[in-house]
């Protein structure tokens, strides 16, 4: 699908919105919910088709999930419920589906083949493989094991101590998952910090998770019991719409029940350094996961220096953020960002090549970027390569680009965030 999205004249963006739901936490909320004994509401979880597929492979292995007015109900069949496919699991565009399935595929005593579309062809899986197979997992794939199509015949896992090359939630919530069904501890030890969501969540299912500094570990064969779960909006969606009212000329907006895990707010950070007029007002303190209404106003921005400890919790948010640099005074580095590589794009190389079609001044490196500011973006005829974020970044750029930018393959926006369009029609004014 070709969308076009005309600017005439000045626009600005004011009023409020409210996002979808988490991605990172809906995924869990159905996976967890699944394995676990007894019912589990879910209220906003996101209905993007990742989060479809995810609901689609587990009703594909016997579990049973319904909407039910504003809440989905999931009626776990306990981890030994369920139940061999018949059919291939297809996750889509998905690779948290498919990360955090194996690591509880691992501790299944039967057989299931996984695919996904071209983006997750592309993706590395022996990230995961390689930890699951070291726990007794038989796994096979591609290319020595390594992309899908991928086959996984579980059980009989014994818990290790596994040191990440890379700071990744997917990684580190994969082996978790599998350690809940090994035998003794399963301990993953991070680089960096990645989102904790899977920590907090098998929290809230009643399992104890043991956290000390980069090692997290869990304690084999806990029972999950199901639960109520509140998803709050998608801080990674949100980012759009906080960096468009810096960036469009006298906009003012407020984003409703963001998620503000501190594994999360890079961006918030982020912003605030390059001098934004933000607010953050805390409306959930969320023993499972933190809320808070953000509001953003029009703001001179800066360019700054972003790496580090920095780039896991902002990892989805550079290339709104790229955006965002091509507005401000001076120059932006984004270091230390080579896991953009293997995103649903090539992260650096589709920003770097999307952007410079709309006249900015972007460079990319071998881990990064270099983004010159001050630029006049202009429209063009750009696409998302089926990169639901590149293609909404676009759209808040074509706001600043007078004339018609037209954005292929736009449908990948709903794979995170099905009403984008509508609300930027909403806070168009
Ligand atoms: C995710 C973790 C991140 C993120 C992805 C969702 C998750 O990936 O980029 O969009 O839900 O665990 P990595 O953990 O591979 O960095």
């Amino acid at each position: 699908m070709t969308i076009t999205l005309k600017t005439e004249g000045d626009i600005q963006l004011k009023g409020t919105i409210k996002v979808p739901g988490d991605k990172s936490i809906s995924h869990r909320s159905v996976m967890l919910g699944a394995i676990a004994e007894g019912k589990t509401k879910v209220y906003g979880l996101l209905t993007g088709e990742d989060c479809l597929n995810t609901i689609d492979c587990f009703r594909k292995m016997g579990v049973q999930i319904k909407r039910e007015g504003n809440y989905v109900e999931i009626d776990g069949t306990g981890f030994n419920g369920l139940k061999e496919p018949d059919e291939i699991l297809d996750v889509g565009n998905s690779g948290t589906t498919i990360r955090l399935m194996l690591g509880i595929l691992a501790g299944a005593p039967f057989h299931t083949c996984l695919i996904g579309d071209d983006s997750i062809a592309k993706r590395p899986m022996d990230r995961v493989a390689r930890p699951l197979r070291q726990m007794g997992a038989r796994i096979d794939g591609r290319k020595n094991g390594s992309f899908t199509p991928i086959s996984i015949r579980g059980g009989g896992l014994k818990g290790i101590e596994y040191s990440s090359p890379v700071a990744s939630a997917q990684v580190k919530s994969s082996i978790l998952l599998a350690g809940l069904h090994a035998e003794g501890m399963t301990t993953v030890i991070e680089p960096q910090s990645s989102r904790d969501h899977t920590e907090r969540m098998l929290k809230a299912f009643g399992c104890e998770v043991e956290i000390d500094g980069l090692k997290t570990a869990i304690r084999g064969k806990q029972a999950l019991k199901g639960t109520t779960i509140k998803v709050p909006g998608d801080i990674s969606s949100a980012a759009f719409f906080l960096v468009a009212g810096a960036i469009v000329p006298n906009s003012e907006l407020t984003i409703k029940n963001v998620g503000i895990n501190s594994t999360r707010t890079g961006i918030i950070d982020v912003l605030k350094e390059m001098g934004a007029n933000i607010i953050i007002e805390e409306t959930e303190s969320g023993e499972i996961e933190p809320a808070a209404d953000i509001s953003i106003k029009t703001s001179n921005l800066k360019g700054i220096e972003i790496g580090g400890d920095m780039i896991p919790r902002l990892i989805d948010e550079i290339p709104i953020i790229a955006l965002a640099a091509t507005q401000a005074e001076g120059v932006t580095i984004i270091k230390d960002a080579e896991e953009l590589k293997v995103k649903e794009t090539n992260r650096i190389d589709t920003v770097v090549r999307e952007l410079s079609k709309m006249g900015a001044r972007i460079e990319a490196t071998d881990d990064g970027m270099i983004i010159y500011g001050g630029t006049d973006l202009r429209p063009s005829l750009v696409d998302s390569h089926g990169d639901h974020r590149i293609g909404m970044m676009l759209a808040i750029a074509s706001c600043l680009a007078k004339g018609e930018t037209v954005v292929e393959n736009s449908e990948a926006i709903s794979i995170s965030y099905p009403n984008f369009f509508q609300h930027l029609e909403e806070l168009k004014s």
